[in-house]
């Protein structure tokens, strides 16, 4: 990831964020080269959703730099504090990023096709037509196409994660980012939606992933970052991290999680 070599994808700089007396992230700097999967560990509260919703403005910095493909998203005034660019700016710039939570938000008064087609012709202005047999080929993708016309309220909760998945990957995005997409479920439901975000890495999607999933972490992807209260403990190549952590935290961190 820190190949410079590489197209970075996602920058971000000195990111500083508190809400009212609580800073949450204390001056967190990585960058995310294209095709990397970046794993974002770490104990509850040390400010891993936040950071990720940071890079696509669910959430805003106090201070910092957040450069997505190059171009600034926020960046600081004058007075060191982050100032944003115009929603118009903004929308354009992350319309390269996609989302998945871990409460898979699917529109539940609308089908599976119908979650897939609403962005793409609501925000895209594309035509049914031709978003349709892309939607139906990304339900191939994560095996859902047999599902195309069920409600998502009927289907199991690793499939609806897996329809979210495709919903995302409908608006063509850039940079993929995940909060805990496996947490909300049962364990023998995770390995699917799992193995969905396994071929997602081998296609060399850009992905940031926060995770409490060791297993995939080490296995899938090709950065781990250790968050805690704030900071950016350590980071590194995943079979360094888990084989020889540095700091005694990851170490402490990683005997409670294996
Ligand atoms: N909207 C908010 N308003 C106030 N405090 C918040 C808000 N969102 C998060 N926090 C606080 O910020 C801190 C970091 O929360 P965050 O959700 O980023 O942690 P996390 O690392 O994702 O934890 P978890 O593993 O439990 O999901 C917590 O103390 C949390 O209570
Ligand atoms: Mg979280």
């Amino acid at each position: 990831m820190q190949n410079m070599t590489n197209n970075i994808m996602l920058k971000m700089t000195d990111i500083h964020k508190s809400f009212g007396e609580l800073e949450v992230l204390k001056g967190i700097d990585f960058s995310v080269a294209k095709g990397d999967v970046l794993a974002i560990i770490g104990p509850s509260g040390s400010g891993k959703s936040t950071m990720l919703r940071c890079i696509n403005r669910l959430e805003e910095i106090d201070s910092g730099k957040i450069e997505i493909m190059g171009r600034a998203l926020a960046e600081n005034g004058a007075d060191g504090r982050a100032e944003y660019v115009d929603e118009a700016k903004s929308r354009e710039i992350l319309a390269c990023t996609g989302m998945v939570f871990q409460q898979f938000n699917l529109f539940p008064h609308m089908t599976v096709m119908e979650n897939l087609l609403e962005a793409p012709v609501q925000v895209k202005k594309r035509s049914v037509e031709e978003v349709r047999p892309e939607a139906e080929e990304l339900l191939r993708k994560v095996g859902l196409f047999d599902k195309r016309d069920a409600y998502p309220g009927r289907l199991s909760g690793g499939q609806q994660q897996r329809v979210a998945i495709a919903r995302a990957l409908a608006m063509k995005p850039e940079i993929m980012l995940f909060d805990e997409p496996t947490s909300a479920l049962d364990p023998e439901l995770t390995g699917e939606v799992l193995k969905t975000m396994r071929e997602l890495a081998q296609e060399h999607m850009t992905m940031v992933v926060v995770t409490h999933e060791m297993a995939f972490a080490r296995e899938a992807a090709s950065h781990v970052m250790f968050m805690a209260d704030g900071v950016i403990v350590e980071q590194g190549q995943p079979e360094e991290f888990f084989a020889h952590p540095k700091q005694e935290r990851t170490v402490a961190f990683l005997q409670n999680m294996l």
